[in-house]
């Protein structure tokens, strides 16, 4: 969301070694049940395994019948664990794989408890712009399927670091998709953004709207798109390419939330903003803009709750098919106004929230909204999570009851 501050940039990078320094301890603890399940034969079904230099084959090194094992890339991220748990919950197998740069192994360790049964979930520490890591991955496990998240995901740091976009969408992008080619991965669902369109004259925007994009994260993930389109051509995999809109909201059994790193909270999205004036971390909200040409002044916005967003991952996933690109947006079909947000924020918070109207921020639209029909027609899919209200309630109480994230609980309540 573009509507807010991003000036301060200080990462704390002294804060990020110590917890990654935790942090591996935690994760070398979590793939001791999960990494190797012995007592497998080494009759693999994958003529790849032939060279594997294990000695003996763990269950992920195998397909199973009638269970898809599921590569979620940046499943440690707010939508990639939402994704994993929804995943597991349906009984499938996942793989994590996330270098924890943004994600929270917290999260990971959620999932661990909810389905401790050896086999179901394994999280690699990994680095997707490792290539030679990647492929040992993809080596030495059998996925059925890719759902690629991870990425950086914010359009004002994108304009202040694009190298760092390119870097870590379009090229991890094409790390990924060479890795799925060289081991015979066949399906991928790749999360790709409404940033893709940049400004649309004409709304609602529809997948034919032309995709102009107008910041570094945009154009970093539109040109892999074009990638994945580009080699879809000569290639039997089958892919969907899914384009949010805003993504709110969180698991409705509190087990899973949004829990953005401190040091990118400038950056933040507008639910982030609002739960952090709410709390008192923030004096304040600002809303950047009070005359856009909108019924009440302020930027319109497609909300979609996380939940929606990950039944429709889930339904693209059942609906690929070998040799085509789909492409879908992923929204309500309605837009809300920044006021209306902070008038739904305030009351599901029940906090009584400081708003600050200031100039229009450049670069900031007025008016965008999907129309989603498409998805509705081909995948029968429809946002059910429509009260914004309701959503950002469920959002709340996950933050309230986790001051401090996915880390250590504070004694403040
Ligand atoms: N949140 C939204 O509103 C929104 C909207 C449109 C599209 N998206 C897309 O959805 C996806 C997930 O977004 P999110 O909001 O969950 O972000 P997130 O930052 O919570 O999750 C991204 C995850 O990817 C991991 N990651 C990043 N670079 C990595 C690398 N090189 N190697 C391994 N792991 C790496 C991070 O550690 C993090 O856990 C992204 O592709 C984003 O562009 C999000
Ligand atoms: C081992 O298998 C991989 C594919 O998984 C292949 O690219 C590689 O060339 C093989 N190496 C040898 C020595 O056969
Ligand atoms: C998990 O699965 C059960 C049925 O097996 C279902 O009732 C429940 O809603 C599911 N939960 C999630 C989060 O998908
Ligand atoms: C995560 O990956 C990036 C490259 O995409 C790398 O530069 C960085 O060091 C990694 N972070 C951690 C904590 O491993
Ligand atoms: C992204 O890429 C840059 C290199 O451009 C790297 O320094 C950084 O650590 C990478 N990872 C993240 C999460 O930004
Ligand atoms: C479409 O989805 C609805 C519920 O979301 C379901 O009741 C209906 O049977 C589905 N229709 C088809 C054709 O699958």
């Amino acid at each position: 969301m573009d509507v807010f501050d991003m000036k301060q940039r200080s990462i704390l990078v002294g804060t990020v070694l110590v917890a990654s320094a935790l942090t591996i301890f935690g994760i070398l603890m979590l793939r001791q049940p999960t990494l190797n399940s012995p007592g497998l034969s080494t009759s693999g079904n994958r003529e790849h395994n032939s060279n594997s230099s294990l000695p003996t084959l763990s269950r992920q090194e195998q397909h199973e019948s009638g269970v898809t094992h599921v590569l979620v890339t940046g499943g440690a991220g707010y939508i990639g664990s939402h994704a994993a748990l929804r995943l597991l919950n349906d009984s499938h197998r996942v793989t994590i794989l996330d270098n924890l740069s943004r994600g929270n192994i917290g999260a990971v360790k959620v999932l661990e408890k909810l389905f401790p049964k050896p086999g179901r979930l394994q999280f690699i520490y990994a680095d997707l712009g490792d290539p030679r890591a990647v492929n040992k991955i993809f080596a030495e496990n059998a996925f059925d399927a890719v759902i690629h998240f991870a990425a950086v995901a914010y359009v004002g740091e994108s304009t202040l670091d694009p190298l760092r976009y390119y870097h870590n969408i379009t090229s991890n992008t094409l790390v990924v998709l060479e890795a799925m080619a060289s081991h015979g991965v066949k399906r991928l669902i790749y999360s790709s953004t409404c940033a893709t369109y940049g400004e649309p004259k004409k709304m609602p925007i529809t997948e034919d709207t032309p995709q102009l994009p107008i910041n570094p994260y945009g154009k970093a993930k539109k040109m892999a798109e074009d990638i994945i389109r580009d080699f879809s051509k000569n290639s039997d995999m089958a892919v969907v390419i899914l384009r949010y809109f805003n993504v709110i909201g969180s698991d409705p059994e509190g087990r899973l939330g949004e829990a953005p790193r401190p040091e990118l909270r400038e950056h933040g999205r507008i639910s982030g903003a609002c739960f952090d004036a709410a709390s008192g971390i923030t004096t304040g909200l600002k809303v950047r803009g009070t005359d856009y040409n909108t019924p009440d002044g302020t930027c319109i916005r497609d909300y979609i709750d996380v939940n929606d967003l990950i039944d429709a991952h889930v339904k693209a996933l059942a609906n690929a098919e070998s040799r085509q690109v789909k492409t879908y947006n992923v929204g309500t079909g309605r837009g809300k106004s920044v006021k209306e947000f902070v008038e739904a924020c305030k009351i599901a918070t029940g906090a009584d929230i400081k708003v600050k109207y200031l100039d229009r921020r450049p670069g900031d639209y007025a008016e965008v909204y999907s129309d989603p029909s498409k998805i509705r027609q081909e995948l029968n899919w429809t946002a059910q999570y429509t009260d914004l209200q309701e959503s950002l309630k469920i959002a709340w109480r996950w933050r309230k009851s986790h001051t401090n994230g996915y880390g250590p609980p504070t004694d403040e309540h």
